[in-house]
């Protein structure tokens, strides 16, 4: 309905099947990683919950999830990496091992924002795990732990991603053609 847009899927970028091995893989490591703790994992509103939800059942180990949400401030469509909470962790994380569940890292600046601002809440430990690196935009050097897939400077859909709030529920990342 309406003048919307829609976008055709354009080509699948990551498949389902890769997806689900690869989310294996990084629940085994930090399995491994975290054996005898009971790690946080954080997931930031609201494209980290797909990823969150598929890890957090192949992990091996006891844990806690907590949610954030954010919104950057935006200078037309370039973020600047000034960050709004929206809404905040429901528990303290002073003392705990922590580890950031993000979907992508594009430019790096919410996540840079994000993670000095739990440091400062003096976790015992602070890793950052995400399903997508699109290193070739980074403008800020964020250490990540955990890599899924890095992945080109295009706009991917899917697999948590949106195109304005859409698309979030494909079990693929796809790169997003717009329809003419
Ligand atoms: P950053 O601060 O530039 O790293 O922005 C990261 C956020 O931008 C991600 O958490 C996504 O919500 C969004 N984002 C970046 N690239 C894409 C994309 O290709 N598709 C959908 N959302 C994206």
């Amino acid at each position: 309905m309406g003048a919307a847009v829609e976008p055709l899927m354009g080509k699948v970028l990551i498949s389902e099947t890769e997806i689900a091995r690869r989310v294996e893989e990084l629940a085994a490591q930090i399995s491994r990683d975290y054996q005898g703790t009971v790690p946080t994992l954080v997931s930031v509103l609201k494209g980290g919950i797909i990823f969150l939800t598929d890890l957090m059942r192949k992990l091996e180990i006891l844990h806690e999830i907590d949610f954030m949400s954010v919104s950057s401030y935006d200078s037309g469509t370039q973020t600047t990496g000034v960050v709004r909470i929206l809404a905040d962790l429901s528990r303290n994380i002073e003392g705990k091992d922590v580890i950031i569940v993000e979907d992508i890292v594009d430019s790096g600046l919410t996540l840079d924002y994000i993670r000095n601002m739990l440091l400062s809440r003096r976790p015992k430990s602070l890793k950052i795990c995400t399903m997508l690196d699109k290193k070739a935009r980074r403008r800020v050097e964020v250490p990540i732990d955990y890599v899924g897939f890095e992945v080109p400077d295009e706009f991917v859909i899917g697999y948590g991603l949106d195109y304005q709030e859409k698309y979030r529920n494909l079990p693929y990342v796809a790169v997003m053609v717009p329809n003419e």
